[in-house]
């Protein structure tokens, strides 16, 4: 899978960003160790803070499939700035994979990052004491 297809399945994902109220759309394609990718959309609420980002639903999904390990996200939005995660999304994505390549992509170009520079020390599982036997 090439970045330029990565990016084709996130554009064609933020297609179904459901946004009402940010009219703010979102799509992110999340590659997995295996060659498999998993789409996502931000999906809003109108009790807004249950709204969930493009890259976690991308995630979630992902994790619930039995993936665990990533290369690389693109996240598509039509900012002028390209938009790379959210600090709540970077965190849920460093509990897998800190040394993914994040590419960030808006109509003006394409930035690439990995996730440990937006994240230098994420909160992980060797920080809670004890869980290491647990939940594997
Ligand atoms: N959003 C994402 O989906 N990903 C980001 O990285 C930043 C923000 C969404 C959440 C909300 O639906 C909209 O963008 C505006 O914040």
């Amino acid at each position: 899978m090439s970045e330029y297809e990565l990016i084709a399945l996130a554009l064609e994902a933020k297609r179904n960003a459901y946004s009402p109220y940010s009219g703010f759309q979102v799509g992110a394609a999340l590659l997995c160790a295996d060659g498999r990718v998993f789409t996502g959309c931000n999906v809003e609420n109108s009790s807004y803070s249950l709204t969930t980002c493009a890259e976690r639903v991308a995630l979630f999904s992902a994790v619930a499939q039995g993936a665990r390990k990533f290369s690389a996200i693109a996240v598509v939005t039509d900012s002028e700035q390209p938009v790379f995660p959210c600090g709540a999304c970077r965190q849920a994505l460093a509990e897998f994979s800190p040394n993914m390549k994040v590419i960030a992509v808006g109509p003006k170009g394409v930035q690439t990052v990995v996730l440990e520079q937006l994240l230098p020390y994420p909160f992980a599982r060797a920080h809670v004491v004890g869980s290491c036997e647990h939940g594997i």
